[in-house]
This record gives structure tokens, sequence and C-alpha cells, in this order.
């Protein structure tokens, strides 16, 4: 394995493979598999799991790791091509990156979308700008449009709690007081999909993935024997699920537009998972939501504290799949 940017980019053969590393990693430590092996973090935007589990889990295999967060304590870093550099941006990515992936043996880089054009951000360009300046292995720690470490997390939390391949999953939009990318739902759709299951994608009018995310979740779930629909209607989605995963993101008619995004998302202030979401669902359904989460506003108090939600297994599973992924990278 090179690179880690796409689930995607792996057959489900190879996503088991990972997983079945990831459970041997616990149940079976390694802390020298990794010894004098640096990994380099390069973090465009903030974070608190993927940080923390990354520098962990290379610790916990025996390597070491630095962060680069520009503009905090080092140079802010340029992303457009062909700049005129009379900005903030003292350094371009373009000596930047090549100067941080000659420091390490593996380089993981976290840049959101810009979120102003929608074509943009779906094409992963800003991604895939910094990524083909790599020949390192390299790891995609959220880009866009993209966030496979989540995915192969939720994936893993799935299998731990033994949720049936075939049952009902819910992306569900949940408010939120602004726009938010749309990389955990493009993955978290895609990523149920292939692991076989039937995804219902519940979003107001005005919040539909775009059509290329919806494609691509597609063409996983016949794949997998799973399937794929979208609804604005909540009592149709919600009933008989298995999962609801709860997520914030942006308007896609109006994508980039915040004035009209803001209007848009007011009318919808009561989209926020309490108690009263499960009363047609599975008996046994879960909440799942990747965090940060904003409580009584996305999530009620009841249903973060309750018995359902799985949202710290899957945080702590960030750190069991990427300690795989880490190790097929590295070791192999
Ligand atoms: N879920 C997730 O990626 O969390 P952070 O943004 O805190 O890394």
């Amino acid at each position: 394995m090179k690179r880690f940017i796409d689930l995607a980019d792996f057959s489900s053969e190879q996503i088991s493979d990972l997983l079945k590393l990831a459970a041997r990693l616990e149940s079976h430590p390694e802390p020298q598999a990794l010894a004098g092996k640096v990994l380099g973090l390069l973090f465009m935007n903030p974070s608190l799991r993927t940080l923390a589990s990354m520098q962990s889990g290379m610790a916990r295999l025996g390597g070491t790791s630095f962060v680069i967060t520009p503009g905090q304590g080092t140079w802010q870093l340029e992303t457009r091509l062909n700049a005129v550099m009379d900005g903030n941006a003292a350094e371009h990515i373009r000596e930047g990156i090549q100067v941080l992936a000659s420091y390490c043996d593996v380089l993981g880089i976290r840049a959101f979308a810009d979120g102003k054009d929608l074509a943009s951000d779906v094409s992963e360009s800003k991604f895939l700008d910094m990524a083909n300046l790599v020949e390192n292995p390299l790891i995609n720690l959220e880009s866009a449009v993209n966030h496979p470490c989540q995915a192969l997390a939720d994936w893993k939390t799935l299998d731990d709690l033994q949720v049936p391949k075939r049952s009902k999953f819910v992306l569900s939009w949940v408010y939120h007081p602004r726009a938010l990318p749309l990389a955990v739902p493009s993955a978290a759709a895609h990523m149920a999909a292939m692991r076989g299951m039937d995804v219902t994608i519940l979003r107001p009018e005005g919040y539909a993935l775009p059509p290329a995310i919806m494609e691509r979740a597609r063409t996983a779930a016949a794949a997998s024997g799973g399937s794929v629909t979208e609804t604005s209607e909540p009592a149709e989605a919600l009933e008989g699920a298995q999962v609801i995963y709860a997520k914030e993101w942006g308007c896609t008619t109006h994508y980039g537009d915040e004035t009209a995004d803001a209007t848009l998302r007011r009318r919808h202030k009561n989209w926020c998972v309490d108690n009263s979401w499960f009363a047609k669902t599975a008996e046994d359904c879960r909440l799942m939501h990747c965090l940060p989460v904003r409580r009584n506003v996305a999530v009620a108090d009841e249903v973060l504290d309750g018995p359902r939600s799985v949202v710290l297994r899957q945080a702590y599973n960030r750190l069991t799949v990427q300690m795989a992924i880490l190790y097929r990278l590295l070791k192999d």
C-alpha cells in the first residue's frame, strides 16, 4: 500500500485486511513495529481526534511524529497555484510540502474544502495539488469531500457492534449554525454503501449531496449488493433504521452563499436528534456522529448520553484503524 486517500481505491478484501489488522494490533500490540520511522502531519485546519490519534498510533507502533499547523508557529502556506504572494503567506506549498516530505517516511495532510465553488471542491483539486507534490506514502486526514480514516473507523465500529451488513443506515442532515463541509457525509454514505448496507440519505430540500457523490455511493452499493436512496421525509427515512448517522453540512443549492445558506438553514433548527427520532427505528438502533458535535443543537443530551450513542467508540476506532494504515504503509 502506497497511499490512503480514498476508500474507493481499495477492494473489499483490502478493507477487510485493514480491519483485521486493526483488531490484531488491538489484541497483540507491536510496540516496535515502526521503530525509527517518522510521521509528518500537516494540518491546514483544526482537529482534536485526527491529530491526537495519528500521533498516539504512531507512538504505539514505536515511531515518532511531528506536526505543522501553518500560521501557528510556522509560516503561513499559500495553496493557490500561480499566486502573487504579496499577502500573509510567506511560503508556498510547492516548496513547503516537499520540504516536509523530505523529513518523514509518511505524510498526512488535512485540507478542508474552500466552501466557495462546489465543482472545484468535488473535484478535490486542492488536496490533489498537494498530494501530487509528494512521493512518500500519504494519508488523507480529511479533504474537501472525503475523510477515509473516519470512514474506516466507522466501518470497524459497525463491525465491532455486529450491525448487520444488510440493514438500514440513515445518514441524516442535522442542524448547525454554519455551513460545514461535505467530507464526512460523502465518506459515510460511500462507506456504508461499500459495506453492503441499505443507505438512506435524509436531508431537507436544498441539502442534497452533489450528483457525483451520490453516484460514487451508488456505484459502491451496486458492487456490494447494498442500495442508496434519498428523501426529505424523516418518518419515511427513520422507519426500521438500524443506524442513524447524524451529520451537519452546507446547503448545496446555494453553495458558498453564506446569506442564502443561513436563511435556508434557519428553518431547520428542529433537525436535532432526540429520543423521538427513534420511535419507529429498530429497537437497538444506534446513533453515530464523527464528532465534534454541538450538544442540543445537532444531537440532544438524552441521545448522546444514552445507550444508543456509539460516538466514543467511533472516536476510539480512529486510533485502531490508523495504526493498521500506518503499519501497511510503512512495514510491508
Ligand atoms: N472526526 C474528526 O475528524 O475529528 P477532528 O476534526 O477533531 O479531527
